[in-house]
């Protein structure tokens, strides 16, 4: 590459740090969502400020910048969001959401002050703050909309079967999101979380009782390998978890025995790419970015090859690996 193009290939990295934080702000303080509800006809900076708490100076200057970036059109006075910008921010129920992913990235490197250290010594950051995990409740929304826009759709046999009065366990299920989902596709299933983290336990159970589901959803605090559930579901399920456990090969036999004849085992995750072409595309650059973030929990991605080899040493029958049209994967184990 030419020393200018490098140049401007480089310069793209620090253009996309600050566009990040412009929209950080815009999502956190609401100021996308009351652009989209003024529509077409925009809001002056002063109207920005006044729906959204925000001081009306930097309501302006906010714009001003957003503005540099393409995030928000602010022509004679009047600040617009594009319709393609507001959905890819704020529609938590598509594939190509990617406001979460954004929160995830901002929050999570405000703890990346730690990467150098633990390059330097191998030793890994063993607790982050309770703000992470919210990021990573953000992030997940994207995955919560591929299992229904996509995992469903490639197992149309799996929706038959989760039929009223069907059991659901989410192994390792953060804040909860995937459950209420899934409470709320499927009005008879009876769910249960199991979570690690007692924050996350507590958010959880916040959000299953104000979403008004605390009849039938359960959260659970521990792990697969303690809470002790044997041969009663109808689909065990680890979304964006698995990867991360102490122990996966002894967490996916737990799980196996917790599902009934019949049953389902799916497992949702983004692999690590093993082409190197695959590695360098946009995808392969943002799994790449999770990875680092991983580093410093002591956690990483695995390839797909890695993570079906712990359905082996589980002793598990084996499974089925799709590839799904948003770059996440998804294994299924299903003895019909
Ligand atoms: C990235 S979160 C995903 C949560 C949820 N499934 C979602 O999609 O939002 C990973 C989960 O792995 C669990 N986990 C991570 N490290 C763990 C450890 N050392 N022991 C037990 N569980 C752990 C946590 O409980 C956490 O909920």
């Amino acid at each position: 590459m030419r020393l200018d193009d490098r140049f401007d290939d480089m310069v793209a990295s620090l253009r996309g740090f600050y566009r990040t934080w412009y929209v950080f702000t815009g999502l956190e303080l609401g100021l996308f969502d009351a652009l989209r509800a003024a529509g077409t006809h925009g809001l002056t900076a002063a109207e920005l400020a006044a729906r959204t708490g925000v001081e009306p100076a930097l309501a302006g200057r906010w714009a001003w910048g957003a503005d540099a970036f393409s995030l928000v059109e602010n022509v004679d006075g009047r600040i617009r969001v594009p319709g393609d910008v507001a959905a890819i921010l704020l529609d938590a129920d598509r594939p190509e959401f990617l406001g979460g992913h954004f929160q995830f990235a901002a929050v999570g490197s405000l703890d990346y002050d730690r990467l150098p250290d633990v390059f330097r010594t191998g030793r890994a950051v063993l607790s982050r703050p309770d703000r992470y995990r919210v990021a990573i409740e953000r992030l997940t929304v994207q995955d919560v909309a591929v299992f229904f826009e996509e995992v469903l759709v490639a197992f149309p046999q799996l929706a038959a079967d989760l039929r009223p009065g069907a059991r659901v366990i989410d192994v390792h299920s953060g804040g909860g999101r995937w459950l209420i989902a899934m409470a709320r596709r499927f009005p008879g299933l009876r769910l249960t979380g199991v979570e690690f983290e007692p924050d996350s336990v507590d958010r959880a159970r916040a959000n299953v009782t104000g979403a008004g589901l605390a009849d039938r959803i359960t959260v659970e605090q521990g792990s697969m390998l303690s809470v002790g559930h044997v041969a009663e579901a109808d689909l065990v399920y680890f979304q964006y978890a698995l990867h991360q456990l102490p122990d996966p090969v002894a967490t996916l036999r737990s799980a196996w025995a917790a599902v009934r004849p019949g049953g389902w085992l799916v497992v949702l995750d983004w692999y690590l790419p093993t082409d190197p072409d695959e590695l360098r595309s946009a995808q392969g650059e943002l799994i790449a970015g999770v990875q680092l973030d991983e580093v410093i929990q002591g956690t990483r991605l695995v390839t797909a090859a890695e993570a079906l080899g712990w359905f082996a040493a589980a002793g598990l029958p084996a499974p089925e690996l799709v590839d799904l049209p948003s770059g996440a994967s998804v294994i299924v184990l299903h003895v019909g």
